[in-house]
């Protein structure tokens, strides 16, 4: 490690130099309120007192501001350079929200790869992703770059986005260092308004919230972002007991911990800090070591020090953080971006991959009678707002989503039909079509930060562009382009097939195309449940019961929980998908139908196995899920957890046997002691395995 060289530059630092080092300041890119810091930036530089900048692009760019901090200032401590690359640099992969839907965390790490490569040949160290907040909120905008509502599937993808980003050398020219973000329960903002209050109990901050940034931390990543909400009263950004009690202690977490955008210097809204001073202080000792965009540490720490408000050993700590993500990078040793080995565009390996990706990551929500795929000849109209849109990138889509507009869907489709098929574009040429494909959805800016909505209809006049398809009796597929859940309305019974396609990135209309005229047969499945409609919300799969819970198979009994006019279930649940062809799973089996809990805690597993069978005509994909639910315990348990799943490739008429392994993490609990208990109780556990979270099939195994 580089501990000695760390202490020893800390010991020739003035606290003006230390308290420089936790600043992060904006570049002429406003991700936040304001934000254009450039003069301030390059004159803190050459003082040295700047630790690191945000929204810098470009090899030339960066490395003329670090020439600054590198030759003028007085230590050359190297400044290390963010950017929110979070699903794609130049090349835009679809959103995170898709990628989970692909339930193959490979496509996450092939993500986080290119994007690492093209990021740093173009200057950037550090990404602020992955996103690791887990939602029951589809009206919440940040949804798409979640992984949606469960916490076992967000940190898969936590942390295979890790590895793809980081690798297992940050010197590496292609690598960045990644950030888990936003700690903690983001993601639980009530009624799913940005920025919103969270209150939440400790068993579901350690269940649901915490155990996505474990897998990333775990995975190695360097760095952690506090998130905007209040956790219980206490904001993020000034609570010791996520920050330093469960990250840096009980976690050992020796990384960066960097604030949202102002999250010190909103202290003051919040009604926590009574002016700028104490903001700094509070955000300091609980935790925060970097500030982004807001001044209050760099503006008021020496004094905060000199009185005694913060600790020198505190502010050391924080500086060797910094310094320790510095020297990880090897920007002591090679500080500037090679201008000889810039990537300036997607290459043609890496749309191949995003397209890939994105044909992986759409879900067949309907398709009755067979409608698709596409049969090879016929006449398609492709209508809608979205049939020749390139609006295709979704939310955060880095420089490449103005630089390299995606194909588009009618694009996609007249490449796929191939000569000789006739492909019409809009509502006036569907006389003649054997099918018309309607193309509707959200554009990028109704998801992503500071986008909620209160409504999740398709906006506009769409839903009466598809009743206007249906009247013409001509049969039609609807393909969706949104970065959240939908509510589908009437039209879904009028619908015959429904492909969801999400914001699918630079490849978009190809890789829709690839999935409609059937070259990829479908096999995501749905990371967020799609409710029926908002007031029915929330509708995530994973709950706890009530003490009167709906039972399908009693429906007079009125005195159970859930809303006179609308069904509760979901329209969709977490899980499901279909495919072109059909899979059929077996009984869950196990050889272990008993395990003491005591030999759990020693380390012990059990395994699961569960048959899949391809009773279709095509080869094709399906995902195998296995759910746990306990029925007795000391705390209430959610009515199932995904405790493992795989997507597996079966040629037509083929079986093959996945196996799940099981340890206490997967039977286990965390209770609501404020020190971090974690249970594993006696009792039944009940192991549902099938292809969604309704699955029926299950067996039992005893803890002793
Ligand atoms: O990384 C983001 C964060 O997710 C939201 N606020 C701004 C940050 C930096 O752009």
């Amino acid at each position: 490690g580089h501990e000695d060289e760390i202490r020893a530059l800390i010991g020739r630092m003035t606290v003006a130099e230390k308290l420089g080092q936790l600043q992060q300041l904006a570049w002429t890119g406003a991700t936040g309120p304001g934000g254009d810091q450039t003069a301030v930036a390059e004159a803190a530089a050459r003082k040295g007192e700047l630790g690191s900048v945000l929204n810098i692009i470009g090899a030339r760019h960066s490395n003329a501001l670090q020439r600054i901090a590198v030759e003028e200032s007085r230590l050359g401590i190297p400044l290390v350079f963010g950017l929110d690359v979070i699903h794609g640099f130049w090349t835009t992969f679809p959103i995170p929200l898709a990628q989970a839907a692909s339930f193959d965390p490979e496509t996450a790490r092939t993500d986080g790869e290119v994007s690492a490569k093209e990021a740093r040949s173009n200057g950037v160290h550090w990404t602020f992703s992955p996103m690791t907040d887990v939602t029951h909120e589809p009206r919440w905008g940040r949804i798409a770059e979640s992984s949606g509502e469960d916490p076992y599937l967000t940190a898969a993808f936590a942390a295979a986005k890790t590895r793809g980003y980081q690798g297992t050398d940050l010197t590496a020219q292609d690598r960045v260092a990644a950030c888990a973000k936003h700690f903690v329960a983001y993601g639980g903002a009530e009624g799913g308004r940005d920025y919103n209050t969270v209150d939440v109990s400790e068993s579901r901050l350690r269940n649901l919230y915490l155990p996505p940034f474990k897998a990333a931390l775990d995975a190695g990543c360097a760095t952690v972002m506090a998130s905007f909400n209040t956790i219980s009263g206490i904001p993020a950004h000034a609570n010791s007991h996520t920050l330093t009690e469960i990250l840096k202690e009980d976690w050992e977490f020796d990384g960066v911990v960097v604030s949202d955008w102002n999250g010190v210097g909103e202290l003051l809204p919040h009604g926590f800090a009574a002016d700028g001073a104490d903001a700094g202080r509070i955000a300091l000792t609980a935790g925060v070591d970097m500030e982004m965009v807001s001044t209050h540490l760099v503006d008021h720490g020496a004094r905060l020090l000199a009185s005694g408000r913060i600790r020198e050993d505190r502010l050391d700590d924080a500086v060797a953080r910094v310094l320790r993500l510095k020297f990880a990078l090897g920007l002591f040793e090679r500080p500037y971006a090679d201008e000889s080995a810039v990537i300036e565009v997607p290459t043609r390996e890496a749309r191949e991959a995003a397209r890939a990706v994105a044909a992986r990551s759409m879900v067949l929500l309907k398709n009755d009678g067979g409608v698709l795929p596409i049969a090879p000849g016929i006449s398609v109209a492709v209508v809608g707002p979205f049939a020749d849109s390139r609006d295709l990138q979704g939310t955060w889509a880095g420089p490449g989503g103005d630089k390299f507009p995606p194909v588009s869907v009618l694009a996609g489709v007249r490449e796929a039909a191939g000569r000789g098929a006739k492909v019409t574009y809009g509502v006036g040429a569907t006389k003649n079509a054997d099918l018309i494909v309607v193309v509707v959805g959200e554009g990028a800016r109704l998801s992503g930060e500071a986008a909620s909505r209160s409504d999740l209809t398709l906006p506009g006049d769409q839903e009466k562009l598809i009743a206007a398809v249906a009247a013409t009796g001509t049969p039609f597929v609807v393909v969706l382009l949104n970065g959240r859940p939908l509510t589908l309305g009437d039209w879904l019974g009028a619908a015959p097939a429904v492909l969801e396609a999400w914001h699918p990135g630079i490849e978009g209309g190809h890789a829709v195309a690839d999935v409609l005229y059937g070259k990829v047969n479908p096999g995501g499945k749905l990371p967020a449940s799609f409710p029926r409609n908002v007031g029915q919300l929330p509708v995530h799969y994973n709950h706890e019961n009530t003490g009167r819970p709906y039972d399908p198979e009693n429906p007079g009994n009125t005195y159970v929980t859930g809303y006179l006019d609308v069904d509760r279930t979901p329209q969709f649940p977490f899980g499901y998908g279909l495919s072109y062809t059909t899979f059929e799973t077996g009984d869950p089996k196990t050889a272990t139908p008993r395990i003491s809990a005591a030999d759990l805690r020693r380390g012990e597993t059990f395994d699961v196995e569960v048959e899949v069978r391809n009773t279709g005509e095509r080869d094709g994909d399906e995902v195998v899920q296995l759910y746990v639910h306990d029925p007795a315990a000391t705390l209430v348990q959610p009515v199932r957890r995904l405790r493992g799943f795989r997507r597996v490739t079966l040629p037509a008429g083929e079986r093959t046997t996945v196996r799940f392994t099981l340890s206490a993490q997967d039977v286990g609990f965390w209770t609501n002691a404020l020190d971090g208990r974690f249970v594993v109780e006696p009792g039944d556990l009940v192991l549902y395995a099938g292809t969604s979270s309704t699955a029926r099939k299950h067996c039992t195994v005893v803890v002793t």
